[in-house]
């Protein structure tokens, strides 16, 4: 049936006109040009089409293999540090360099602040103390003198690692307690009443600050490492090494290595004490 003004016979696929190219029996596929090769300056658009597959193909697989070798690098990270002890200066808080006279000027074993700088690695913090009293004659009670390893006048400033040595609390979780800050107090052979020392309030260790931070509570076993200071003939104060004996700083298989260097300077930072008195019994 043709529709008026409407010439079936040409345009219409049902109509009595339609095109004998749509006359398919049912069920049968024809294929249309499905083999002609392409002419001169004809594109093959199935070939062109594979091409661009396995160019996409071969770039996800670039991808995924640049990933790969990201995550594996990831996955073992190259070891940092340093390979020997630098020498380091120490810088006071207001980033002049620190003397003797001006650091016994300024603290003391009363000291109520943590004193800190980073040696020999940029996660390594260490107390610095100066436990000569600020007045009268050292005695265990108010402060101490001639303590191993110790520089200045007194020889009574020392560096300890603020890194506990139980299970790693650093500063100010562990902290420098000052004379008689707690009612707790314990003797060596110098000192039959010392009333300072560092003291951890994670789990209760405490160190002897005139004995190399020795062990005078547990659960600690091992010393607090000591930092080695030296001075110039100027007095400016110099980190150069460890104790020998000291045990690894917490946390590091080897002091020297889990981190960068601190460099060819380290300033002090001030830091509040968490004080806790909380000693095992
Ligand atoms: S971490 Fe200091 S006592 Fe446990």
């Amino acid at each position: 049936m043709n529709l008026p003004g409407f010439d079936c016979a040409s345009a219409c696929p049902f109509g009595a006109g339609r095109s004998a190219a749509l006359d398919l029996p049912v069920g049968q596929i024809r294929r249309v040009a499905a083999s002609r090769p392409a002419e001169d300056g004809e594109v093959d658009e199935t070939k062109r089409n594979v091409l661009k597959l396995l160019a996409v193909a071969g770039l996800v697989g670039a991808g995924a293999g640049g990933l790969v070798g990201g995550t594996i690098q990831f996955l073992q990270p190259p070891t940092v540090g340093i390979s020997s002890y630098p020498k380091v200066a120490l810088l006071d808080v207001d980033g002049s360099a620190l003397t003797v006279s001006k650091l016994e000027a300024e603290y003391n074993a009363a000291t109520t602040e943590d004193i800190l700088f980073y040696y020999p690695l940029a996660n390594e913090p260490n107390f610095l103390l100066n436990l000569y009293p600020a007045s009268g004659t050292p005695n265990g009670t108010n402060g101490a003198e001639n303590v191993p390893y110790g520089i200045g006048t007194h020889n009574s400033i020392v560096a300890y690692s603020a890194i506990c040595q139980h299970l790693g609390c650093p500063a100010p979780a562990i902290s420098y307690y000052p004379p008689g800050t707690c009612s707790k107090t314990f003797s060596n052979s110098v000192y039959p009443t010392l009333s300072f020392y560092i003291h951890c309030s994670c789990h209760g260790s405490t160190y002897d600050v005139t004995m190399s931070a020795g062990n005078l509570t547990g659960p600690a076993v091992l010393p607090l490492p000591q930092v080695l200071l030296e001075t110039d003939a100027s007095g400016n104060i110099y980190a150069y090494g460890m104790r020998p004996g000291s045990p690894p700083v917490n946390g590091h298989l080897n002091t020297l290595q889990g981190d960068y260097g601190v460099g060819t300077t380290s300033q002090l930072e001030k830091e509040s004490p968490i004080i806790l008195c909380s000693f095992p019994v």
